[in-house]
């Protein structure tokens, strides 16, 4: 992809954008120094970026200049400022990538250049390890290539989906905070190993290998999970056992209203945006 329209230069240069280098250059989508990012100077957020080689540029108007696709990954609270700053530079034949989440188009593309293309995406922690489950959503004026080229490039987090931007709160509310319903569910089953009898780290390594193989067997077989589940829950076993006290105490339940209320947070969160 390294043509000159694909260069990026990324504003915020902290854990997302570390995250979304190493992404990008592990896929061989860019090389470090096709890349460039700024920050507001913190050199222990520049430090493991300069040593793979990216070009850290001081200020939004050379960083705009030498790049096609501006990314933007500043911290929601400092979003306005960082686009204010953006202003100036930001032309209609950039790509506007951002990865800030809960911030609407709207309000992106109302303070730059008037018609610029943004496409804005919601990943989540594990893209860190290029495991994210990410959406993205096209604004008003970016098209198919524009989303095409976010797509190749977001592909460096882990897989990608497309939604309308209606959706992302919702996507947040699933996949955004989702990590940290995984870790609770961990956390229980690890408490649990202990409380029947498991040394901790025994009850560790098998509750963590058992949702890894979980999710694998999901994702190779394709099957729905319910199917996987039924498969597994023999009539009158432990695992029947066990799902009747879950289901009897609400799990399920709660799970789906924990859901919703962070789908409304997002959204109210999302309002001090409009
Ligand atoms: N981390 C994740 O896993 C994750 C997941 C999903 C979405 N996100 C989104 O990614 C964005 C970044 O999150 P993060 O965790 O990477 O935050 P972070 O580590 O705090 O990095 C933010 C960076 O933005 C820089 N910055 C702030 N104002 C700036 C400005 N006006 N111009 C240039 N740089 C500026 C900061 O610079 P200084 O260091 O110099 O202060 C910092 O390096 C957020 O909007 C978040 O919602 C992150």
């Amino acid at each position: 992809m390294a043509d000159e329209a694909a260069r990026i230069g990324i504003v915020g240069a902290g854990a997302m954008a570390l995250a979304f280098v190493r992404g990008v250059v592990q896929s061989d989508l860019l090389s470090p120094s096709e890349i460039a990012v700024n920050n507001r100077g913190n050199e222990h957020h520049l430090a493991p970026l300069r040593e793979m080689g990216v070009r850290v540029v001081g200020d939004k108007e050379a960083l705009c200049a030498a790049s096609g696709v501006i990314v933007l990954a500043v911290k929601p609270k400092d979003a306005a400022q960082a686009l204010a700053e953006l202003r100036p530079h930001v032309l209609p034949s950039h790509l506007v990538l951002s990865l800030m989440a809960g911030i609407p188009l709207d309000f992106i593309e109302a303070r730059l250049v008037a018609g610029a293309h943004v496409v804005r995406a919601m990943a989540n922690t594990s893209s860190a390890i290029r495991e994210s489950a990410t959406a993205a959503a096209k604004g008003n004026h970016a098209g198919e290539e524009d989303l095409q080229l976010a797509l190749r490039l977001l592909g460096a987090l882990g897989p990608v989906l497309v939604v309308e931007e209606r959706s992302l709160d919702a996507v947040t509310a699933l996949a955004g905070s989702g990590p940290a319903y995984v870790y609770l569910l961990m956390e229980s089953m690890i408490q649990a190993g202990s409380h029947v009898g498991l040394d901790d780290d025994v009850s560790r390594q098998l509750a963590l290998q058992t949702v890894y193989g979980a999710a694998r067997m999901l994702m190779e077989t394709q099957h729905h999970p319910e199917e996987l589940r039924s498969r597994v829950t023999s009539p009158g076993g432990t695992t029947e056992a066990a799902l009747r006290v879950l289901e009897a105490s609400g799990f399920r339940a709660s799970l789906v209203e924990a859901i919703a209320r962070a789908k409304e947070r997002s959204s109210e969160l999302g309002r001090a945006f409009e």
